[in-house]
């Protein structure tokens, strides 16, 4: 299918489905203005998060890779007041940016922004026995994908619901058998073949329509089943 094509179909379902109210708006706004990378979820895949959260009605949450919190919007916006959202990220700054993003849209009591290394805060959630996420979104650097799958199982019950974020990369040969991947080429295609063969996951790779020009990327789901 064109690029041409595809984003049309992103631009229609847009239309149809996906309403970014003021804040949302404001949020990818002032993470422009505040320098962040532009690589928060595109509003499509922000209300499939939000209808995901729906369906599994978590009370925990766990999100690696917080940026400006405009995804951690979308989840929040799902979950009854008594849920609570964890979401880590490396960068202070984006930390900062994202607890005023949070608060402007009500979620500062709900939310909890962790600061850190993602494997690090993961290995000290273990450490200290803290409960298991009933969901979970992998959303930071893709080198570390694989670490953070194993992370993820390990914080898990049976019925939890793993979502992973950009399991298509951008370049590179699909699926990953060319020699000359980048690394993080490599981490998701090493990632995607750990969810396909994993024993107590379930997954699927769902198609998404992300960019201005359409490029098809995919959200992973996986319900952890034993
Ligand atoms: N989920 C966000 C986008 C996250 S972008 C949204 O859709 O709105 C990826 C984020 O991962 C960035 O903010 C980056 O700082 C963070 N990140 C990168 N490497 C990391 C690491 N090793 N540990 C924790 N966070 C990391
Ligand atoms: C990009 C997009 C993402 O969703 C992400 O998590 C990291 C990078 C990108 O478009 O470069
Ligand atoms: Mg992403």
């Amino acid at each position: 299918m064109s690029l041409e094509r595809s984003s049309e179909i992103k631009k229609y379902i847009c239309s149809l489905f996906v309403k970014e109210d003021e804040i949302l708006q404001t949020v990818r706004k002032r993470s422009k203005e505040q320098r962040l990378p532009p690589i928060e979820v595109p509003s499509n895949v922000g209300k499939l998060l939000h209808l995901l959260a729906k369906l599994k009605a978590p009370k925990r949450v766990l999100e690696i890779g917080t940026l400006g919190g405009y995804s951690t919007i979308w989840i929040a916006r799902a979950l009854g007041p008594e849920c609570k959202i964890i979401s880590l990220d490396i960068d202070a700054h984006n930390i900062e940016v994202a607890k005023e993003h949070l608060a402007l849209a009500g979620f500062q009591n709900q939310v909890e922004v962790r600061f850190g290394r993602a494997v690090h805060l993961l290995q000290e959630m273990i450490d200290k026995n803290e409960e298991p996420f009933d969901m979970i979104f992998i959303d930071a650097d893709k080198e570390s994908y694989p670490f953070y799958l194993d992370y993820a199982v390990k914080l898990s019950s049976v019925g939890t619901l793993i979502l992973s974020d950009n399991l298509i990369p951008k370049n590179g040969e699909i699926g990953g058998k060319g020699p000359d991947l980048q690394e993080e080429e490599r981490g998701i295609y090493k990632f995607n073949q750990q969810l396909a063969v994993h024993p107590r996951l379930d997954s699927i790779l769902i198609p998404t329509i992300v960019g201005e020009k359409g490029r098809i990327d995919a959200l992973g789901l996986s319900i952890v089943v034993s």
